[in-house]
Order: C-alpha cells, then structure tokens, then sequence
C-alpha cells in the first residue's frame, strides 16, 4: 500500500454513470456520464434503461477515467464502489464491475454508502472538522445529518416524501420549462415575484427538522390551472411569478428547517461549528444565500463544496473509501448491492422514495 492511496471510484446508484481517480486529497481525474437524455421522455429516471447505460458505460468511463490520470489499474491501492443507497440494476452494475477489477488485480474492495460519499465530501475539500451539520439536497435526496466521524451519522430530519430537486423538477414541467428543472426555474425565477402567489411553507407550523414537498409541487399546479382556466394560457409574468413564489417557498422551509437543525448541533457544543450542503440543489442562488446568511447570524462556517463535486460524482465514492481503507476497513467477494442503506441505523425509516428511487 502506498502512501498517499490511490483510489478508483465508481458510482452508478443513479443516472450518472462516473468513475474517478483520487491520490490523497487530489482529484486526479473524475469522468461522468450523464443519462439525462436517455429518460427525458419518460418524467423521471426509468430503472431499466439506467442499468443497461450503467452497464454499457462503465467500462468506458473508467478507462478514461485511468486515461486522463495517466495511470495504470497496477498503480491503484483500492476500488471503491457505491453499494447503495439507488436503483439496484446501477448499483449492481457497479459493484459487479469493481468485483471483477478486484478479482483480476487482487486490489481491495471498499464498498461505499452514496449518501457516505456526499456527506464526507467536505472533508475532501474543505477539511472540515466533526461533527458538521450537513444538509444533503437534491432531485434524490434531502436530509440533516451530523457527521461525527467517517462511519457514524445521526439524521436528525429530511423529506417525508418528495425531494426539493423532484419539486423543481416538476415545476418546471408545469411551467413548460427545459429539464433538469432547477436552473430553469431559478433563472425564471429572476425576474417573477415571489409575492404573487401565497404557496405553502409545509410543516413549519410542525416542530423538528422533517420536510415535505410534495402538497407544494400540488399547490403549483393548481395556481397554474386556475390562471390558465381565468386567461386562457400563461403569460411570461404568470409563468416568472409561478417560479419565484415556488422557489421562495423552498427556501423559506429549508432555511427555517436549517435554523432548528443548527440549534440541535450547537447544543452538542462543537468546538469549531460547522454546516455543509450537497446535492444539485445546493446550486440554487437563492437558497444558498439563505443559508450563508443564517450560519453568518449563529457564527457557524458555511461550506459547499464545487459544484462539480456537490452532485452525484465517483470522486467522493473514492475519497468515502480511501478513509475506510485508512480505517483498516475492506470488503471482500461477499459486497451485496443495497436498495436502501441508511447512513443512520437507528433512524426511523424515511417515508419517501421519489423519481430517483429509495431514499434511504
Ligand atoms: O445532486 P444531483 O445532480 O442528483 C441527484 O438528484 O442525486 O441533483 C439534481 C437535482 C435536479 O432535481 C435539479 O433540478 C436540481 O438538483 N438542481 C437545482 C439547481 N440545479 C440543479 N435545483 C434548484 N436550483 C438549481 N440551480
Ligand atoms: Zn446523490
């Protein structure tokens, strides 16, 4: 074993294809293929046809992945692979794929947890300290977690349905805007009013951290239907305002879900606190500015990793197994796929699964 460990990632839980080389904390290459096309007429990721693209790409993906490092499978230390949580044909096609690289290099086999791998991303980028508050958000996910160490989670909320990036996603259908919906809707959001329309703010008259999205993407729909029932159609000003009021509702239950998540982390009094967001989601302008501005007023550091690293990528699968290796932790022949595979095994089960499969 070499020091600093290089690591192959492979991530295919979802509609990413993506494999990445890690040596340390530098990212020596990190290659994705996206499948955004290839379900595009569908409204939302069909699990057949993202297992034969998995299964078809991988191969491909990680030999480019070697490629543009300039490296040989002979230069690894480790093959870390995401195990779950996602869509079990992906998953399966990832970890039957890191199987046989092991078997045929003789290198370790470290099974990674996807949610793992994006909730110690910022200890990739940013080294963060634990326990950090975290909040993962996107077309998939939504949940607080703390992070006490590489293997210990407590989920202390997180959507009891739908996912804000699933919301966005919808909404924009709605809206007759282009897929993935989140920057579409953000960038008509621009210039809409957010104030037009009196959407929902689901839960917060509940206490805790839980979320829920789906009677909001309910409540667009029956704005739309009623302006278009009155005027016959949507101007540009009703589709901007739409956007703005959805968007501003999102916001507004993420940064007050946020605020009493913090609340409960800094009763644990953290020597040096910290949040950190992940997740497509995490993109949005609006919603950032919320939460910088909340972490500023409690004197909390605020960190996001690149974006390019926020979203489903294999450089986090390999970083998330390079700290288990450290550990002296590996898997063996016996590594099953997992549909589900919470971080925190005491939690509660989540309650949604949306387009993008179990949650967790
Ligand atoms: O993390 P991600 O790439 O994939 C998973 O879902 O795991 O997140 C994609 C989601 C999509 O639903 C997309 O609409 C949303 O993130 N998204 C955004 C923005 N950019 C991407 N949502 C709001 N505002 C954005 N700027
Ligand atoms: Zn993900």
């Amino acid at each position: 074993m070499s020091d600093p460990l290089t690591i192959l990632g492979i991530e295919s839980s979802c509609d990413d294809t993506a494999a990445a080389i890690l040596r340390g904390r530098d990212v020596l290459a990190s290659v994705v293929y996206g499948q955004t096309s290839l379900h595009a007429d569908f409204g939302g990721v069909v699990p057949e046809i993202a297992a034969r693209a998995h299964a078809e790409k991988l191969d491909h993906c990680i030999e480019e992945a070697l490629a543009s490092a300039g490296l040989a499978l002979t230069d690894l230390d480790g093959i870390a692979v995401t195990a779950g949580p996602g869509l079990i044909g992906g998953v399966l096609s990832g970890v039957m794929t890191a199987k046989g690289l092991a078997a045929a290099t003789g290198l370790p086999l470290i099974g990674v947890n996807h949610l793992a791998g994006h909730a110690l991303t910022p200890r990739l980028t940013d080294d963060i300290a634990f326990p950090y508050l975290m909040l993962l958000v996107s077309g998939g996910h939504c949940q607080f977690l703390i992070v006490e160490a590489h293997d210990s989670f407590t989920r202390i909320g997180g959507t009891i349905d739908d996912a804000p990036g699933e919301a966005f996603d919808k909404t924009a259908r709605l809206l007759g805007l282009p897929q993935p919906g989140g920057p579409a809707v953000e960038e008509s959001a621009k210039s809409g009013d957010p104030r037009r329309f009196d959407f929902p703010r689901p839960l917060l008259n509940q206490d805790g951290c839980d979320m829920s999205f789906s009677g909001l993407k309910t409540a667009i729909l029956r704005a739309r239907d009623a302006v278009v029932a009155e005027h016959g159609g949507l101007t540009r000003a009703d589709q901007t305002d739409l956007a703005a009021g959805f968007q501003a509702a999102v916001a507004d239950v993420l940064v007050e879900k946020t605020s009493r998540a913090l609340a409960i982390y800094l009763a644990m009094n953290p020597e040096t606190p910290g949040f950190a967001i992940a997740g497509g989601v995490a993109a949005n302008a609006t919603i950032r500015a919320g939460l910088i501005e909340l972490c500023q007023k409690k004197g909390v550091a605020f960190v996001a990793p690149p974006l390019k690293l926020c979203t489903d990528n294999a450089a986090m699968i390999a970083y998330a197994g390079q700290v288990r290796m450290q550990a002296g932790e590996a898997d063996d022949m016996t590594l099953v796929a997992r549909p589900r595979w919470p971080l925190d095994k005491t939690a509660a089960p989540m309650l949604g699964s949306g387009k993008k499969g179990a949650k967790a």
